[in-house]
């Protein structure tokens, strides 16, 4: 049975906003000491495009935090399985997340970045879920808003599988139903 019940993001209208993020980011940052920060694993393919639209000088570094594991339920409990390899303390730091869900891992992931003494630090996502929000966090760069489906590709998994799909996909429910 085809997995993909909707294609809801297609890879135009995704290279389309990120191009327009990209070049927002680089007004913004004009002229700091900019670092991006992806977050793993979800965030890559976002991450890597969103990287070649920004015009200014930037350092990457990368985190992984554990939020979904392989279930589609959020556990509320967040973990860093990688943290950053450079400091980050005097510098302004955007974290680049794929999705704002309940908010929790986002929550978590500003606390601990907060308390590293960033010169500044916002928030990039791609896709936000406002319907589900349990803590009140929200990016200051957003991709789209999207309504409460489970969605998968373009990075973004379902018990990892579906990252390399070049669009947002609805996954349809008989995909998970039995696991
Ligand atoms: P939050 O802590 O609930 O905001 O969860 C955010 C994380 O949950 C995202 O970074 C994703 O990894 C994951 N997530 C949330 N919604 C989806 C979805 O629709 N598909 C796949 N992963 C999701
Ligand atoms: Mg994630």
């Amino acid at each position: 049975m085809n997995p993909i019940q909707e294609i809801l993001l297609s890879e135009e209208q995704i290279s389309t906003r990120v191009a327009e993020l990209g070049a927002q980011i680089s007004q913004d940052y004009q002229g700091k000491d900019l670092v991006l920060v992806g977050i793993l694993k979800g965030a890559i393919c976002f991450f890597s495009d969103l990287i070649r639209k920004v015009s200014i000088p930037i350092n990457v570094d990368f985190m992984a935090v554990s939020s979904y594991g392989s279930s589609y339920q959020t556990s509320g409990a967040v973990r860093i399985l990688k943290d950053l390899d450079l400091p980050i303390e005097g510098r302004h730091v955007l974290i680049v997340e794929d999705i704002v869900d309940t908010g929790l891992t986002l929550n978590y992931l500003k606390n601990n970045l907060l308390s590293r003494n960033p010169a500044s630090l916002k928030v990039c996502a791609l896709l936000d879920k406002p319907d589900r929000r349990q803590v009140d966090e929200r990016a200051d760069y957003l991709g789209f808003t999207i309504p409460d489906e489970f969605v998968v590709g373009y990075g973004i998994d379902y018990a990892e599988q579906y990252r390399s799909l070049p669009y947002v996909a609805i996954l349809s429910p008989s995909a998970y139903q039995d696991s």
